[in-house]
């Protein structure tokens, strides 16, 4: 073996100490701005009498000049952007009118509409245009906060009287991640090329969709979208968000702007793996602790303002995201602050276990992602209540509270033991969704793999093979909820797959869900690339023909402009990239102790890696000639067990060893591992 190579390139990984990733070729998949600023960078459509439009997109030549009632032109941003419009009336008169309207998607283009971010409404109407002051002053105009637009990519300028006006220096002042200086300077990083696939940078293109989708969902809490709406129409961001200050996490850019603590479960990690930025996840639980009813101990399934009350799933959520962001960040006082209520919260989840020993889930407690039918001894909600129970049994020892730890353990494992008794389906090799039901629900079995309720690997594998029965060639129809493809769930499912072994499948999965169209009958594109779509950042939903009426019979009131193209509980591909493909886990605060087990999953190499307060985390693995190399580096006094796949020989630092496990020590290693 040759290793003088290997530790030539070593250094490559070695030497990161800085707070950034490193540089590489992976950087031009980075949709994150230069700067705050935006500015479009092409003219879409002109319609009317509309003189030198290109200036809009060339700050060289001038002005570009509207003449005519009704002329407009449509602002290509190229992606998603979110915050304050501004633009110059380099001339106006007394009688000149301006409007502006948005949409994600370019199915919205409207010079007398907005897409949806307020109210879903049949008639696709309900934000209407923003009509610039009267007189319209010549000058610099910008939009107040309330004013701005969370998520666009179209921007349509009207003329709405027959005065001339002149318009330059157009933009939008970003104001997601209000916290952060650089909203480049990423600290994870992912990097792979998939040959069996038409777009071989599509895997690192995803990871990168997913990282910038969470951003521009970390807004500042005085930033949430207002509730109740304006009157008759419109929409206001200056909402709070709640009783914190600083960054929030919430569901999405453009709607709702809101704390919804399920979708924490995807997009918490998200904001780790490439961004080390827990801070608004916390502020974000804080929230939600916040929100605790006094007499009941329930928490509310999602923030203010919209204050939804009604679901133990999410309650379960925000026990769960509490580990997750003490494992992230080693913040024992945030766990001391919200414990009393934590606890408190997850009595309530217990009161309602029934003499099976499940949960029995109220009706009005039964909220959930979208789904239907959560009601009763629901397998997803039972899932979370053993996560939050295993999860709570490992906060209440690190604060020295054995008894608790031991009664919640306890608890998990009686709760184990009856959800497989009662609902596992041998004959389907599937969880079911309650015991009266034939439904097998893809949550309830993903969420089982993902968060251990299995007994035997086999179940897992069973599970893995059943999920596909719900693949489409645009992703799994989840049986759960009709005529929808659920990026959150499958963000869960992907996790599954892999936990299973089943790599492959995971990539195939992402393959269909994110890519492939058959709607164009393109092998390209579909979350990512539809025309449909935003095309830089992950929808909320979309239905089995691939249209953008998510949920549109369900509460959306067929309206499909208020579908948001940029939820950050479509993430999941990014979070699973980093914990599988270069199969990075943290089993201990901030990492001081760690696993890493690569599932190759038919790739040939994939390199990358994130910081914690500890430092780097990094793996670069490659596939050569059947022989497997693989370079890790943790943070000197960490320490961590590294598997790899295969049965042949394994070689750690030049050093044959028995197995295909190994227990290291921080530092860099190199481990090679005879694939054939
Ligand atoms: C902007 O316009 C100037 C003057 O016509 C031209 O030289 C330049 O190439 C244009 N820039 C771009 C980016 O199109
Ligand atoms: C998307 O592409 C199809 C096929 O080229 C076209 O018919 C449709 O108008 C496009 N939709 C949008 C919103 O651009
Ligand atoms: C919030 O924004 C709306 C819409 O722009 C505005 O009407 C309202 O006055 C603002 N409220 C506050 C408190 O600034
Ligand atoms: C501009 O056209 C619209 C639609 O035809 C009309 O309702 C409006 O009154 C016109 N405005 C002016 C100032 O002429
Ligand atoms: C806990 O819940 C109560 C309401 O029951 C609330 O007043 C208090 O602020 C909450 N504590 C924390 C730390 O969120
Ligand atoms: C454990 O479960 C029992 C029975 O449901 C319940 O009474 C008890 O409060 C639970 N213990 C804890 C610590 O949650
Ligand atoms: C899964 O649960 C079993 C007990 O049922 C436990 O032995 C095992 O360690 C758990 N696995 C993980 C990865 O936590
Ligand atoms: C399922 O969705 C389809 C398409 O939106 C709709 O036509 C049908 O009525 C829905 N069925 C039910 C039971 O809601
Ligand atoms: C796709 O399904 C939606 C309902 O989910 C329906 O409104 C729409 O008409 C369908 N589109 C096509 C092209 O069939």
């Amino acid at each position: 073996m040759r290793h003088g190579t290997l530790f030539a390139t070593l250094s490559f990984i070695s030497v990161q100490v800085a707070a950034l990733a490193p540089p590489g070729p992976w950087d031009k998949f980075n949709l994150a701005p230069k700067t705050r600023t935006s500015r479009p960078t092409s003219i879409r459509t002109v319609f009317g009498d509309v003189q030198n439009a290109n200036a809009l997109v060339n700050s060289s030549i001038g002005a570009a000049t509207l003449n005519g009632n009704g002329s407009y032109v449509v602002l290509d941003f190229g992606q998603e952007v979110g915050g304050r419009v501004f633009l110059t009336a380099a001339h106006s008169t007394p009688d000149s009118r301006l409007s502006l309207s948005f949409t994600e998607s370019a199915e919205f283009i409207s010079p007398t509409n907005s897409d949806d971010s307020c109210r879903a409404v049949f008639t696709m109407d309900s934000d209407g245009v923003q009509s610039l002051p009267i007189p319209l002053q010549q000058g610099k105009f910008m939009q107040t906060v309330g004013q701005q637009r969370g998520g666009f990519r179209f921007m349509t300028v009207v003329s709405n009287s027959d005065a001339q006006v002149s318009i330059m220096d157009i933009g939008v002042q970003n104001t997601f991640m209000p916290h952060w200086d650089d909203l480049r300077a990423y600290t994870g990083y992912f990097f792979t090329h998939d040959p069996s696939f038409h777009d071989p940078d599509f895997l690192t293109k995803l990871w990168y969709a997913g990282a910038y989708t969470v951003q521009t969902n970390t807004i500042d809490v005085h930033q949430a979208r207002q509730i109740p709406c304006p009157e008759p129409r419109g929409w206001a961001n200056n909402d709070t968000g709640g009783p914190v200050e600083g960054p929030i996490l919430v569901d999405a850019a453009k709607r709702d702007r809101n704390i919804w603590p399920g979708d924490m479960g995807i997009s918490s990690h998200t904001e780790l793996v490439a961004l080390n930025d827990i801070l608004p996840s916390k502020n974000s639980l804080l929230v939600m602790f916040s929100t605790q009813d006094p007499v009941t101990g329930s928490l509310q399934y999602s923030g203010p303002p919209i204050n939804a009350k009604g679901s133990d799933t999410y309650i379960a959520w925000s026990l769960v995201g509490t580990h997750n962001v003490w494992l992230y960040t080693g913040d024992i006082d945030f766990v001391r602050t919200v414990w009393v209520n934590y606890t408190r919260a997850i009595a309530f989840l217990e009161s309602q276990v029934d003499e099976t020993g499940l949960m029995n889930v109220p009706q009005e407690f039964s909220n959930d992602w979208g789904r239907d039918g959560g009601q009763g001894h629901n397998s997803a909600a039972n899932v979370l209540l053993y996560r939050a129970l295993i999860t709570g049994a490992e906060l209440s020892s690190h604060l020295g509270d054995d008894e608790l730890s031991s009664a919640y353990a306890a608890n998990a494992t009686a709760l184990k033991e009856v959800i497989n008794n009662l609902l596992w389906d041998n004959e389907a090799g599937m969880y079911r969704d309650n015991e009266i039901t034939t439904i097998h629900p893809q949550d309830g079995n993903a969420l089982a793999i993902l968060f251990n309720m299995t007994q035997r690997q086999e179940q897992n594998k069973a599970i893995s093979q059943g999920l596909t029965q719900f693949w489409t060639d645009i992703g799994p129809l989840s049986p759960e909820i009709n005529d929808t493809i659920s990026p959150f769930v499958g963000g869960f499912e992907v996790q599954a797959h892999f936990i299973a072994g089943e790599g492959k499948r995971a990539i195939d999965l992402l393959h269909r869900a994110f890519v492939k169209s058959t709607i164009n009958s393109l092998q390209w594109g579909y979350m990512l690339y539809t025309n449909l779509s935003v095309q830089s950042t992950l929808l909320e939903g979309f239905t089995a023909n691939g249209s953008l009426g998510y949920r549109a019979a369900a509460g959306a009131n067929f309206d499909h402009s208020f579908t948001s193209h940029s939820h950050g509980w479509a993430t999941g591909p990014t979070l699973a990239l980093t914990f599988h493909v270069l199969g990075i886990g943290i089993t201990s605060p901030l990492g001081k102790t760690w696993t890493i087990n690569p599932v190759l999953s038919g790739l040939q190499s994939a390199e990358g890696g994130f910081e914690t307060r500890l430092g780097w985390f990094g793996v670069k693995w490659n596939v050569d000639k059947n022989v497997l190399t693989v370079m890790i580096s943790t943070p000197e006094g960490t320490s961590g067990t590294v598997s790899l796949p295969g049965s042949g020989q394994v070689q750690v630092d030049g050093e044959v060893i028995t197995g295909q496990h190994v227990e290291l020590s921080g530092g860099s290693h190199v481990l090679m591992s005879d694939l054939a």
